[in-house]
């Protein structure tokens, strides 16, 4: 496989995972830097690619430690391991918040199932529970559809550089690329694995 092939077949798995919910990419771990300066990383669905600009999109709430932490230090790094593929994508870059009055969030939260946006209509993310309300009682409570928006915020992740690996038991393949801030790639090597 060249390395542009490399470029296509990633951006193609990446692409087929934000709407794939079987595919291996489809949860991807965002790792952040916390306002301390320490590492953190959590798994996010990826929910939308944009190949040619090289964009990943996320959802999140913006009560959330990451939204501030990444409002503070919006460069992050994404990791995601295809099992079919034995592929691991490590992808760098840097995020753009937008908070729903966007037309961004707009458009995203239009594509949101009942259930998904019943989700941000909750308590804020890691504060403590008063009581550990049984699943049955929560399906039943009405859904907010206003106080959740509210809280829905998207994380637009401009790619600038993915470390490809994939793994093979003769023959490990490790390649190098990176892209311009308009998403064409700007150059791409093997490197050791
Ligand atoms: C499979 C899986 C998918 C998840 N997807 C998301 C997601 O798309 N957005 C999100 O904010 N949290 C998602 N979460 C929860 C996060 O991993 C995390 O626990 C939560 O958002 C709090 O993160 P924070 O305290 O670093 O802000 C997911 C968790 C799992 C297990």
């Amino acid at each position: 496989m060249s390395l542009e092939d490399i470029d296509i077949s990633a951006w193609t798995a990446l692409e087929t995972a934000a709407s794939d919910p079987q595919s291996g990419f489809r949860y991807l771990n965002l790792c952040t830097v916390d306002t301390a300066g320490n590492p953190q990383a959590r798994m996010v669905v990826l929910r939308r690619v944009d190949r040619l600009a090289r964009i990943l999109e996320f959802h999140t709430d913006t009560r959330s430690p990451k939204w501030q932490e990444i409002a503070a230090h919006p460069r992050v790094t994404v990791v995601g391991y295809g099992h079919q593929q034995k592929l691991q994508l490590r992808l760098e870059g840097t995020i753009k918040q937008y908070t729903f009055e966007s037309q961004q969030a707009s458009a995203a939260w239009r594509g949101l199932s009942a259930r998904t946006r019943s989700t941000y209509a909750g308590g804020p993310p890691g504060d403590s529970l008063a009581f550990h309300a049984a699943a049955d009682d929560a399906s039943t409570q009405p859904l907010d559809d206003a106080e959740g928006l509210a809280h829905f915020g998207v994380l637009i992740l401009h790619v600038n550089t993915l470390d490809w690996f994939q793994l093979s038991r003769e023959n490990n393949q490790r390649a190098w690329l990176t892209y311009t801030d308009s998403g064409a790639l700007h150059a791409s090597k093997w490197i050791n694995p």
